[in-house]
């Protein structure tokens, strides 16, 4: 198969096959590699033109019941710091989102046994009271039926949850007993079903990711139809089991956001912190990859510092919400600028 049968193979309404994904990941050449991240380019720009959406994230809590090994908020890292925002500081945060212009506040955290489903929601349900025209996304973790629906009625417009890897193997690999791939996929479909725009994703170059892994993931990907997809490296966090691991690369996570951004025209992808964190200019390669969002930090000054899921995240520089103007620059300097748009999902 040739490398233009490989891509074109991207935009079939047909199920992508498993060789094709294996080629596109492992055989490109620089110049190949090269022409595909032009093509995603433009793919976005003729589905979003030149703007880049952008959504405020407030990290309401460090605390995690879990232990995923990559993670350095498990609850075993005696390391990690912890905080919990009070429902005061989240309106806050929200105020001077608003004005800044934010139209979508992401609510992410550790799963955090004090924050249950009846606090959230009546954060959420004062959140959508105030600014009811504005959208709320979601990234608290695996939860019940019951609770995803009663988030659902108070307001949640989007719910993001990483699948983190499709490969049974795997994912036991990088999650402690207790946490299974099934239940995963399951509170995803639970989440599609009761109408959230869903988000997945999965981190590139984790411990014991290879290809056949990376395949996994596009294949489950391909038959999830996510309207959101967060892909960034791994970056080992000091405290975990991982933290002595190798990072994963630029290069992988920007080749697997061009895939996905040719397979899935009308999904928003972030150029995510990790890649931002992992190499200057990362913002901007994201975008030049093919993602359209970017997700600036709300977290107030002191709580953002303790939100460490990895080492040295970036937080202070474009990737901040009160530095809009540094990423409308970076923006402008690439030929894109700052949407503010909500942005919601349209199916293609
Ligand atoms: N490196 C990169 N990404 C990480 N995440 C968690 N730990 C790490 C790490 N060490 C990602 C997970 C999670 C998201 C919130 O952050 O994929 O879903």
């Amino acid at each position: 198969m040739s490398f233009s049968e490989c891509v074109a193979a991207l935009s079939r309404d047909e199920f992508v096959p498993e060789k094709t994904w294996r080629l596109l990941l492992s055989s490109l050449d620089g110049e190949q590699r090269r022409e595909l991240m032009s093509m995603a380019r433009a793919v976005a720009m003729e589905n979003f033109g030149d703007g880049v959406y952008v959504r405020a994230l407030i990290e309401i809590s460090s605390y995690c019941r879990n232990g995923c090994y990559y993670c350095g908020l498990r609850s075993p890292n005696k390391e990690a710091r912890r905080y919990r925002l009070t429902k005061e500081q989240v309106m806050d945060c929200c105020d001077r989102g608003a004005a800044l212009g934010f139209n979508t506040f992401v609510l992410q955290g550790g799963e955090d046994v004090v924050q249950s489903d009846e606090w959230l929601a009546d954060v959420v349900r004062c959140i959508k009271g105030k600014y009811p025209e504005k959208a709320v996304t979601l990234s608290v973790g695996e939860r019940s039926r019951r609770g995803y629906e009663m988030l659902r009625d108070a307001g949640a417009d989007r719910y993001l949850l990483r699948h983190e890897s499709a490969c049974e193997s795997l994912y036991s690999r990088l999650h402690p007993d207790g946490m299974s791939l099934d239940n995963r996929m399951e509170c995803l479909r639970l989440l599609k079903e009761l109408g959230y725009q869903t988000g997945s994703g999965m981190m590139i170059g984790a411990p014991g990711q290879g290809i056949d892994e990376l395949v996994a993931d596009l294949l489950y990907l391909d038959r999830l139809k996510p309207a959101m997809i967060g892909i960034g490296p791994f970056i080992p966090a000091a405290g975990t089991p991982f933290e002595n691991e190798a990072p994963g690369t630029a290069d992988m996570a920007l080749l697997v956001i061009s895939l996905l951004r040719m397979r899935f025209p009308g999904a928003l992808i972030p150029s995510t912190t990790a890649l931002a964190t992992l190499c200057e200019n990362g913002t901007e390669l994201g975008i030049l990859a093919g993602a359209n969002v970017v997700m600036p930090n709300l977290t107030p000054a002191g709580y953002a510092e303790k939100y460490t899921i990895y080492n040295n995240k970036k937080i202070h520089d474009s990737e901040s919400a009160g530095q809009l103007e540094l990423l409308e620059r970076k923006l402008n300097r690439i030929g894109y600028r700052i949407d503010f748009g909500r942005g919601d999902y349209k199916e293609m």
